[in-house]
């Protein structure tokens, strides 16, 4: 081995050493992370709005050919003003998307998994559930609606 080979392999080594502690310090450092949408959740079957204060609740929502099983078959949920909803998606078949009109929240919805978002209702309405993901012949009339009062 001559010198230039021995400086590219000791170059090579340093940088790789050099990344991986950028990547230990934006995970640690930084808080760089997995997205936090992706959850170690069980998939469950049936959708379910299940209310745990005044203004905290969980939906558990089932996209599926061609609706959004929000609580127990509905597709419609209504909840107070000012609510605090934490939002867990699966699908039942394919691959849907799930974005709430109006707001921040877009999630996939991928079968055998749990995806999260959280959101704050502050704004009363009529909030449109649409699928964004092609999903078949009824992808078009893949719709819900969460009315804030
Ligand atoms: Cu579900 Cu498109």
């Amino acid at each position: 081995m001559d010198r230039a080979e021995r400086n590219a392999i000791a170059t090579a080594v340093a940088l790789l050493l050099f990344f991986f502690v950028l990547i230990v310090y934006a995970a640690k450092g930084l808080r760089i992370d997995l997205p936090t949408c992706i959850t170690d959740v069980e998939p469950f079957k049936e959708g379910r709005l299940i209310q745990h204060a005044k203004d905290r609740y969980e939906l558990h929502v089932v996209a599926k050919m061609w609706l959004f099983d929000f609580n127990q078959g509905q597709t419609e949920i209504e909840i107070p003003a000012g609510s605090t909803v934490d939002i867990y998606l699966t699908s039942a078949d394919v691959v849907h998307g799930m974005h709430i009109n109006g707001t921040t929240v877009n999630l996939m919805a991928i079968p055998g998994t749990v995806n999260y978002a959280r959101y704050k209702f502050t704004k009363p309405g009529v909030y449109h559930v649409v699928c964004h993901e092609f999903c078949g012949v009824g992808h078009q009339a893949m719709q819900a609606k969460i009315v804030v009062k």
